[in-house]
């Protein structure tokens, strides 16, 4: 890696859920004036990147991941002016901005699919992936939808099923046809020629299927319940000849200099796969998404070994990444807790990489109960005997910014698009601006401590051996900078620690409880229980 490193590997990456951030229309769902309201309020978190979940027109049939247009901005978030705006001022603060690009699919409201639906021969017919039923009449072969049910859908129109690995409303592109890639790279231009900084691209390891259409094969292991996993999907994910259409994509970004646009891929595989996004001459995703601090059990020894493993594949032009929570997870504070959310915390940002933070995660919100009525997310619909594991409403309630009715989201008396959690009142960003030891505060020492100090945002990692199972410690170092140890306790004992492999003497720098401080001598080091501590060695 050179000496010189772009703004995407130094800074973090903050997503904001755009129907949830800030309502200024008092209609219920945040919008871009809102998001431009509270711009300070992200920077002032030490945050340099925004990603913004999709803000196009769309039938909302997923949330704006079924997009109608991918040119133009859904009047709910706003109009162009507003996006122009929003940009603007980012950039202005120095911030960058980044949109969600959703190409694998579009909605079934799209000119494309309307075109591509009307008949067999319309010149788009081939724009989306048709297939003629089973010899039965049936779904022409046995794959799934994530969301649950049959990937196809029979359109009586013409007498043909079109694919969908999400519902109904999200068709799938049909990659194979260039005239397709070509669009959705012209979609990539029209953003990048109005300054965006990059994509996080949706569901970039599906973009291809086989066009055999084979069926998959059935995993042994399932357990009867959540249909996504009845299949081993060999046929629809991961396919080798996705990384052409990434390559593509990716020369679009460096056709605005090489390194100064983003692409962030969301892939869900193993490492050995996952690598292979970076592309083999680093052409493909500058981030593909490492989402194993999310998958993995929140134990020291596992946590351990999934960051030495990444670690030792990493090759060095491949830069690191590392992602706690997103609108498709639980919550990290309801996941693990209160306390170890901290503890959490401190590992995204010490970890060597680029960390990606969820709205609200810097001041612990947790999952919100949604009473069956209110559910809105279409697997929990789909699929309600499994809601509470795969719904992801959730973790998509309004933002706590402070005491007010609907905790300053929305107006008072408007209905929100999904309930305030209940302990607004006491857990708000306002409340927790001037607590000291809150977790807002100790979101921004670590987020600023990382900014200041070079060993924290680009160093090298090592793990030390801590001599306690819950104990995960490892130093980040930089030649010619201080060097950090980190040491977190990921149980509910306290310990006392021989540190000394690291160094003798250290200063805390930050400590989860935010009130300890000064120096130590690391080959006796107290630790209490869920407690993080980053220290300067001396
Ligand atoms: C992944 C997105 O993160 C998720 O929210 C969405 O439902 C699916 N892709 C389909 O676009």
């Amino acid at each position: 890696m050179s000496d010189t490193y772009h703004w995407w590997q130094t800074g973090i990456v903050y997503q904001i859920y755009p129907r949830s951030f800030q309502d200024t229309a008092g209609n219920g769902v945040g919008d871009l004036n809102g998001i431009l309201e509270r711009l300070d309020y992200v920077k002032s978190i030490g945050v340099e990147t925004i990603w913004l979940s999709p803000i196009y027109p769309s039938p909302m049939a997923d949330f704006g991941y079924d997009v109608a247009d991918y040119c133009a901005i859904n009047p709910l978030f706003g109009n162009m002016e507003d996006f122009d705006r929003l940009l603007e001022a980012a950039h202005a603060r120095e911030m960058k901005l980044i949109l969600d690009l959703v190409p694998n699919h579009t909605s079934d409201e799209h000119a494309w699919f309307t075109a591509s639906r009307s008949s067999r021969d319309n010149p788009q017919r081939d724009w989306y992936i048709w297939a003629d039923p089973a010899p039965d009449g049936g779904p022409p072969n046995n794959w799934v939808s994530f969301f649950g049910g049959p990937a196809w859908t029979l359109d009586e129109l013409t007498g043909q099923y079109y694919l969908h690995q999400f519902v109904a409303k999200q068709p799938e592109l049909n990659y194979r046809n260039p005239a397709v890639r070509q669009a959705m790279l012209d979609v990539m231009r029209f953003w990048l020629d109005k300054g965006v900084d990059g994509f996080r691209v949706d569901v970039i390891w599906l973009m291809m299927k086989d066009p055999a259409l084979r069926d998959e094969p059935v995993n042994p292991d399932w357990d009867g319940r959540n249909t996504q996993e009845k299949l081993i999907h060999i046929y629809t994910n991961n396919l080798p000849e996705v990384h052409d259409v990434i390559r593509d994509m990716r020369a679009v970004l460096d056709e605005y200099g090489p390194g100064e646009r983003v692409m962030v891929g969301e892939i869900y595989m193993p490492y050995d796969q996952l690598l292979n996004y970076y592309g083999a001459d680093n052409d493909e995703c500058h981030l593909p998404f490492n989402f194993w601090l999310i998958l993995t059990a929140w134990d020291a020894q596992a946590v351990r070994a999934q960051v030495e493993e990444y670690e030792a594949a990493l090759a060095s032009d491949q830069w690191p990444n590392w992602v706690l929570g997103n609108h498709d997870q639980h919550r990290i504070a309801t996941r693990v807790g209160p306390a170890q959310a901290r503890v959490a915390n401190m590992l995204l940002l010490t970890l060597r990489g680029t960390p990606t933070c969820y709205y609200g995660d810097e001041i612990a919100m947790q999952d919100v109960a949604i009473p069956p009525e209110f559910i809105q997310d279409p697997p929990a619909l789909l699929q309600p005997e499994i809601a509470d594991e795969i719904g992801r409403d959730p973790e998509r309630t309004p933002m706590q910014w402070n005491a007010a009715p609907n905790a300053g989201f929305s107006p008072p008396g408007v209905q929100t698009w999904l309930p305030v959690a209940h302990d607004y009142a006491q857990n708000n960003v306002a409340e927790q601006e001037i607590q000291a030891d809150s977790m807002l505060n100790f979101f921004k020492a670590l987020s600023f401590l990382r900014a200041d100090e070079p060993a924290l945002h680009r160093g090298s990692y090592a793990t030390v051996s801590s001599g306690a199972d819950q104990v995960f410690a490892y130093r980040r170092d930089a030649a010619g900078h201080a060097s950090f140890l980190i040491v977190l306790n990921f149980g509910d004992a306290a310990h006392t620690l021989d540190l000394s492999s690291a160094g003798h003497r250290g200063v805390i720098e930050v400590a989860t409880g935010m009130q300890r401080s000064g120096e130590l001598d690391l080959d006796k080091l107290d630790l209490v229980a869920d407690e993080g501590l980053v220290i300067r060695l001396t």
